[in-house]
C-alpha cells in the first residue's frame, strides 16, 4: 500500500484540481443525485485544494464507517472487492496533466475522489458495494462471476442513472467526473433502459468511448434489492458457495 504524500502535490496539480472541480461541479449541480451533492459538502470538498485522504477519512468514517486508501493505479478486481468487503475504497493519487483535462486513458484522482468518494456517504451505495463484495468473496476463484460483478459495478457505480422525483439524475462516477459524458448521458442520443441485473451481466462494457446505453434505477433501494436474486442465479449456474 502507498500513501498519498500530500505535500508533493505541485501548485500546477492543485490548479488542475481547481479547474476540474469548478467546471464539473457547475456541470453536475442540476443533474447529480442529491446525496452526491450532500456528500461533497459533508466531506468539505472544495475547488481550493486537493482533498487530503487523512482528512477525508476522518469525516467519512463518522458518516458511513467507510474509508479510502491510496493506490498507484488500476488494481486487480479480486483485491479491489476484498478491500470493499472491509469498507475500504481505492483511490489513485496522481492527477491528469493540464493539457489532458478532458481525456484520460486510466482513472486519475479527480475521477476517483470527486466522482466516487462523495457517493460513499450514501448508505444505499455503501450497502450495495458491500453486498457485491460478499458475493465476489464467495466466488473469488470463478472468473465468470467476477466478470459479471465487474459489469454490474460498471453499469451502476460507474455509469448509473437514477430516477429522483420527476428527474433523471446521475449517480455514476464515470459520468459525474466527465464533462463530456455528463452532457452526453442526459441527451437524447444514448438509450436509457430500466435497470435489469440479468441484462447487465450479459452486457460487455465499453471502455474506449461513451456508453451506448445507461441503466436507470427507479430508486437507489433497487441496488441492494437485486443482490439476493443475483446470488441465486450464480448458485443455480455454478453451485452454492459457502465462503
Ligand atoms: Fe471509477
Amino acid at each position: 500500500m502507498i500513501s498519498q504524500r500530500y505535500h508533493l502535490y505541485t501548485p500546477e496539480e492543485q490548479h488542475t484540481w481547481f479547474l476540474l472541480f469548478e467546471r464539473q461541479l457547475k456541470a453536475v449541480e442540476q443533474f447529480a443525485y442529491s446525496n452526491f451533492l450532500t456528500g461533497i459538502q459533508q466531506l468539505n470538498f472544495t475547488a481550493s485544494a486537493i482533498p487530503d485522504f487523512d482528512e477525508v477519512n476522518k469525516l467519512l468514517r463518522n458518516i458511513t464507517g467507510w474509508s479510502i486508501y491510496a493506490v498507484p493505479g488500476l488494481i486487480d478486481n479480486n483485491y479491489f472487492f476484498e478491500k470493499i468487503f472491509e469498507k475500504q475504497f481505492a483511490a489513485t493519487t496522481w492527477i491528469r496533466k493540464p493539457q489532458n483535462l478532458d481525456y484520460l486513458e486510466e482513472p486519475d484522482m479527480f475521477h476517483d475522489v470527486f466522482g466516487h468518494v462523495p457517493m460513499l456517504t450514501d448508505i444505499y451505495i455503501c450497502d450495495y458495494l458491500h453486498g457485491l463484495s460478499e458475493i465476489a468473496k464467495k466466488y473469488s476463484t470463478n472468473e465468470e462471476v467476477i466478470e459479471a460483478i465487474a459489469r454490474l459495478y460498471w453499469y451502476t457505480i460507474e455509469f448509473g442513472l437514477v430516477q429522483e422525483g420527476e428527474q433523471l439524475k446521475i449517480y455514476g462516477a464515470g459520468i459525474l467526473s466527465s464533462i463530456g459524458e455528463t452532457v452526453y448521458a442526459l441527451s437524447d442520443t444514448p438509450a436509457k433502459v430500466p435497470f435489469d441485473v440479468r441484462k447487465i451481466i450479459e452486457t460487455p462494457y465499453i471502455k474506449d468511448s461513451f456508453q451506448k446505453q445507461y441503466f436507470v434505477l427507479k430508486s437507489m433501494q433497487q441496488l441492494k434489492d437485486c443482490l439476493p436474486g443475483l446470488e441465486k442465479h450464480f448458485e443455480k449456474k455454478y453451485g452454492r458457495m459457502t465462503e
